[in-house]
């Protein structure tokens, strides 16, 4: 069998996969007409997989592990190091509870409101604007909401700069040089703030509300009944600043599908809350975020009579799967009532990753970027009205992450 197993030749692929981004496990799934290849990046053999059977398979932690499979360089932009996304076992299901805890639907609710009501306070200075820039407005609106729910404390006169250390840990994951260092500097400075907050609240000369997301990262205790170490529990918290930081990145990408799909502003006057969800969902689906993620074999298995062997590196494509044509009925058309008739399974639509985000790594954010999506929709559709001047609005398959490259300029813009 192992002779059928698509292979790429030539040595190392690190190249193709920044020249081809989103699209380098996609490309070789259709060349090979394959669910799996094997290649090697960055010095390592991978196996990348695709498509709803083979994220119910990278889910099953009986054959997937996560320890020693994101790259140090990773870890020290976009994750923190040795934060939750690597845990195994005890130790992840322990911490993901917490996380979970921190992220029922009365909080996304409440992260629903704020972002409402930032949106209406910073729309009234728009009015007397030339331009504003989506993407800009839309990090420091959500940086706000995101320290202010969470308990942290933002000085308005650093709003901004905070704001663009938090995307720029997103913006270095798929980097190397400049873009990389970037992320790295921001995570310094941003674990260095939150380190002393948590001291602070630790120590009661920070008072904060005991419900807070702050508290209770600054409060938790492992399985052994141990606290973090002041710069874990900064990293953790972090974790939940940051994604709601990113989620700007999706609002300007719901603005520009707005923009070319005229048709569903008018479906979205009516406020149908349900199409507002299958608009994000599409949003969501369609425009590329993250790429693909990595995990390690636990122990030797066979899936579409490939030997995994224990210790092994696999990819799982997001992107390919979030467009993959046996699940997706034309997945390059942007088709929001397509999720109307969705049957919600764990491991077919998986931008925020598959299976249950309680037992696995899926994001236990999803609730959040979804609301704080619907809530911005609702605002761009029925709480203003604005043009989009000429610019820019391609966006990359090819830089990771994608991005709207003028980041949604509006001009002439009129609170309703
Ligand atoms: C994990 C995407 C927003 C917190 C993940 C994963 C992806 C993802 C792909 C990895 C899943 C896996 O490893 O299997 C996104 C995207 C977002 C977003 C595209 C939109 C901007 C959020 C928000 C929060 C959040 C708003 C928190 C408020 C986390 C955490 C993890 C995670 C803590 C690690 C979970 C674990 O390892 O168990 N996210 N996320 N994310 N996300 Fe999100």
């Amino acid at each position: 069998e192992q002779q059928n197993i698509p292979k790429e030749e030539t040595l190392d692929h690190s190249a193709a996969l920044l020249r081809e981004g989103y699209l380098f496990i996609s490309n070789r799934m259709k060349k090979f007409q394959s669910d799996l290849f094997e290649t090697r990046v960055m010095g390592k053999k991978v196996v990348c997989i695709t498509g709803e059977e083979a994220a119910r398979v990278f889910y099953n932690t009986e054959f997937f592990k996560r320890k020693g499979a994101a790259p140090y360089r990773v870890q020290q932009s976009l994750f923190g190091v040795n934060a939750i996304q690597t845990k195994d076992d005890a130790e992840h299901l322990n911490r993901k509870q917490m996380f979970m805890s921190v992220m029922t639907s009365s909080h996304e609710k409440e992260l629903a409101d704020m972002t409402k009501n930032q949106w209406d306070s910073v729309s009234r200075r728009w009015e007397q604007s030339d331009e504003v820039v989506l993407f800009d407005e839309a990090k420091e609106v959500l940086c706000r909401v995101a320290c202010r729910w969470a308990g942290v404390l933002l000085h308005n006169t650093e709003v901004k700069k905070r704001a663009e250390d938090f995307y720029a840990m997103v913006d270095a994951f798929g980097a190397i040089g400049p873009r990389h260092w970037e992320g790295r500097m921001a995570r310094n400075r941003t674990e260095a703030w939150i380190k002393d907050m948590i001291k602070k609240v630790r120590r009661g000369t920070l008072k904060v509300d005991s419900h807070s997301v702050i508290h209770q990262m600054a409060f938790y205790k492992d399985a052994e009944g141990n606290q973090l170490d002041p710069r874990m529990a900064a990293i953790e918290l972090i974790n939940v600043l940051r994604p709601i930081v990113a989620i700007a990145n999706y609002i300007t990408f719901s603005a520009l599908a707005l923009h070319e799909h005229p048709e569903y502003t008018h479906i979205l006057h009516s406020r149908n809350k349900q199409y507002l969800e299958y608009f994000v969902h599409e949003v969501r689906r369609y425009y590329p975020f993250g790429p693909f993620l990595g995990a390690i074999v636990r122990k030797d298995f066979v899936w579409a009579n490939y030997p995994f062997k224990k210790g092994q590196l696999v990819f799982l494509d997001i992107y390919g799967t979030n467009h993959d044509p046996r699940i997706w009925e034309e997945p390059d058309r942007f088709k929001p009532e397509r999720f109307r008739g969705w049957d919600g399974n764990l491991y077919n639509f998986i931008p925020q990753g598959g299976g249950d985000p309680a037992s696995g790594h899926r994001c236990p954010g999803e609730g959040i970027t979804i609301e704080v999506m619907k809530a911005t929709l609702d605002f761009l559709v029925n709480k203003i009205e604005y043009d989009v001047p000429d610019q820019d609005l391609s966006y990359s398959l090819v830089r990771m992450p994608s991005m709207v490259r003028s980041g949604f300029v509006m001009n002439h813009i009129r609170r309703l």
